[in-house]
C-alpha cells in the first residue's frame, strides 16, 4: 500500500533531528491521530533555507513525509518554500493511500508554521503567509460544519 519512496523515507528518514539555534521553529499536530511534527529551519540573511530538520512523533507516514518535505525545502528562499504544498509532498513521494494524506497536510503546515516563526522574529511580513493551523482536524471539521 506504501511506495517504495515512502518505505525508503520512513525507514531511512533524512534531516532527522533538531538544529541549535534554529533561525526559526514550528510545530503542528493533529488531535485526532495525535501525531505531531517539529520543524527546525536555519535561514540566511538572502532568506534561504541553508539547513532543515525535524522531529516527527507520528506514524511512518507522517515520518516520510516530514523527511521528503524537508527536502524539497532545503537550499530554497522562504517563498519558494511556502509554495511546498501537501500535494507537491505526496507528488514527490510517489503517492500517499487516501487515509494517509493528512500526513503530508501536516507536512505543509509545519513548514508555514516555522515559517511564521521566521516572519514573526523578524518582524517580516511573508507574501501568501497565513497564520498556520495548530489542529488540521480541526479546521476541516469547522468548515464542514459550515457548509
Ligand atoms: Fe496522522 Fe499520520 S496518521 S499524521
Amino acid at each position: 500500500m506504501y511506495t517504495k519512496k515512502v518505505m525508503d523515507h520512513f525507514l531511512n528518514p533524512r534531516n532527522m533531528g533538531e538544529i541549535e539555534n534554529p533561525s526559526c521553529v514550528g510545530t503542528v499536530g493533529n488531535a485526532k491521530c495525535g501525531d505531531i511534527m517539529r520543524m527546525y529551519m536555519d535561514i540566511d540573511e538572502n532568506g534561504i533555507i541553508h539547513d532543515v530538520k525535524f522531529k516527527t512523533f507520528g506514524c511512518g507516514a507522517a515520518v516520510a513525509t516530514s523527511s521528503i518535505a524537508t527536502e524539497l525545502v532545503k537550499g530554497k528562499t522562504v517563498e519558494e518554500a511556502l509554495k511546498v504544498t501537501n500535494k507537491a509532498v505526496v507528488d514527490a513521494l510517489d503517492g500517499l493511500p487516501p487515509l494517509k494524506v493528512h500526513c503530508s497536510l501536516l507536512a505543509e503546515e509545519a513548514i508555514h508554521a516555522a515559517l511564521w516563526d521566521y516572519a514573526e522574529k523578524n518582524g517580516i511580513k511573508i507574501e501568501g503567509l497565513k497564520k498556520p493551523k495548530s489542529d488540521i482536524h480541526d479546521e476541516e471539521e469547522i468548515n464542514k460544519v459550515s457548509y
